[in-house]
């Protein structure tokens, strides 16, 4: 015993020593002699050279960070670039070269060949890869005058065609445009297209009256699946960026939850200005990974994704700053398309150094059941999922009840 603990003191001590004399060494060479401050230029490359993962997604991302290394792109006759400070594409290896960064909206060729098990994997997952590529589609409704006067909160919800029941819950309860608490709240579903390829009735005539009716519909052309939520982030990204540049906070969430609107708005009137400037909050999940079984929705083969999700908020809703999101739209123009959305939103606040926080009040797994008709309970909470058109119109009754009293 005493003679292992005399060994152990020995080696901390060896350890010690050792890290002194490199310390102090690197130390005089810095800075021990003064004038000399000489840059010492390696002459032979010192790092790995970079390898292609084994994912297509992280591959396509390698390329993309390529493209936009500011060390790689820019300077002028450093290692890695011609002397006129661009990429030399001749000399870059094929898996790198092709398709650099290329956004295009025809079917990619190379997806069938680039992940072994192509063949096999589910429907989706080819359509998705296939156009991986695009984030540009036709706006076919928009509603320009939404952000005239800036809202204070925009409110955006997923919504799909036939839902109209969800939708006019919404208008009708936590949805509802306008003045809320002195503050001004706008509304907005973000649709694609139903399409029959889909095997969706054609309801384009009744969407048409609804967007006439309330016009608070924004449309794109591009098929509406769960796999295409993430097209619906860029493209609902691209349209905050141009069309509502003012707005203080959004609030971005699907169409079967019960926000607490007014809680919300308490909320956003309490914070600091430089908390309100990064803030992004929801229901945070972390070191979470690719679901590796075929039968869960949210499967995702290892031939296209490998290693762990950053920090994400749960897509069913997420609060962040009309500041963020411009900061999030340029981010994610360097971030490959994720099939799964708020994965992908993750990935693009992380491409900025920053991660959502998260807050009890966003209850994406709803609250226990004997909780679940307690009026007082909603009055604390932010968010609540999943909610039934009628429940939120319901629940929306019971915390504007002026006969509610809560301790
Ligand atoms: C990159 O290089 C261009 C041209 O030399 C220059 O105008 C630009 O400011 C540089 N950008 C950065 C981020 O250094
Ligand atoms: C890489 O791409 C560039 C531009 O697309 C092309 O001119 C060049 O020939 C390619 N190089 C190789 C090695 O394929
Ligand atoms: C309501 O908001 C306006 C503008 O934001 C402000 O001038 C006014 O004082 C507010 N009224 C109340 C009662 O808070
Ligand atoms: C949507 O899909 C329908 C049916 O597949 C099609 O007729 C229509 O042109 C598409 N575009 C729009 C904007 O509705
Ligand atoms: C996404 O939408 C595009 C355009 O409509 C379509 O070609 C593609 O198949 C869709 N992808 C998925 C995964 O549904």
């Amino acid at each position: 015993m005493q003679r292992r603990k005399v060994k152990v003191m020995g080696t901390i001590m060896m350890v010690n020593i050792f890290l002194f004399i490199v310390l102090e060494v690197s130390r005089s060479g810095g800075q021990g002699k003064g004038a000399d401050s000489k840059v010492h230029v390696p002459s032979k490359r010192f790092w790995a050279r970079l390898a292609p993962s084994n994912g297509f997604w992280n591959r396509e991302q390698q390329k993309l960070d390529l493209l936009h290394n500011p060390v790689v792109t820019n300077s002028s006759g450093g290692i890695g670039v011609t002397s006129d400070g661009t990429l030399p594409f001749d000399q870059l290896p094929d898996w790198l070269n092709d398709t650099l960064g290329q956004q295009s909206c025809e079917p990619d060729p190379r997806v069938a060949s680039q992940l072994k098990d192509y063949a096999q994997l589910p429907q989706r997952f080819k359509d998705f890869l296939t156009y991986m590529r695009c984030r540009s589609y036709p706006m076919v409704v928009d509603q320009p005058h939404i952000c005239q006067d800036g809202p204070y909160l925009l409110l955006a919800v997923k919504s799909l065609a036939p839902h109209f029941d969800r939708r006019q819950a919404i208008r009708e309860s936590w949805g509802r445009a306008g003045l809320l608490a002195n503050r001004t709240v706008a509304t907005v579903f973000l649709l694609g297209n139903a399409t029959a390829v889909d095997h969706f009735p054609d309801l384009s005539s009744m969407l048409r009256y609804e967007s006439e009716q309330h016009r608070d519909i924004l449309q794109w052309d591009y098929r509406d699946t769960f796999f295409n939520l993430t097209v619906k982030e860029v493209l609902f990204q691209r349209w905050l960026d141009t069309s509502c540049p003012s707005v203080r906070f959004v609030f971005k969430g699907d169409d079967d939850v019960f926000v607490n609107t007014p809680r919300i708005l308490d909320f956003l009137n309490g914070l600091p200005p430089d908390k309100a400037r990064d803030l992004f909050m929801g229901d945070v999940i972390t070191n979470a990974g690719p679901h590796r079984d075929k039968r869960v929705k949210y499967f995702i083969p290892e031939s296209m994704f490998v290693g762990l999700y950053p920090p994400y908020a749960g897509g069913g809703g997420y609060l962040y700053s009309g500041d963020l999101a411009r900061r999030i739209y340029a981010a994610c123009q360097r971030v490959a398309l994720f099939p799964i959305d708020d994965v992908y939103t993750g990935m693009c606040l992380r491409k900025l150094g920053l991660a959502p926080e998260k807050h009890k009040g966003f209850r994406t797994f709803d609250i226990e059941e004997k909780l679940r008709g307690n009026a007082c309970v909603y009055k604390a909470l932010m968010l609540v999922h999943p909610r039934t058109p009628q429940d939120m119109i319901k629940i929306w009754g019971w915390l504007n009840d002026p006969k509610l009293t809560c301790h």
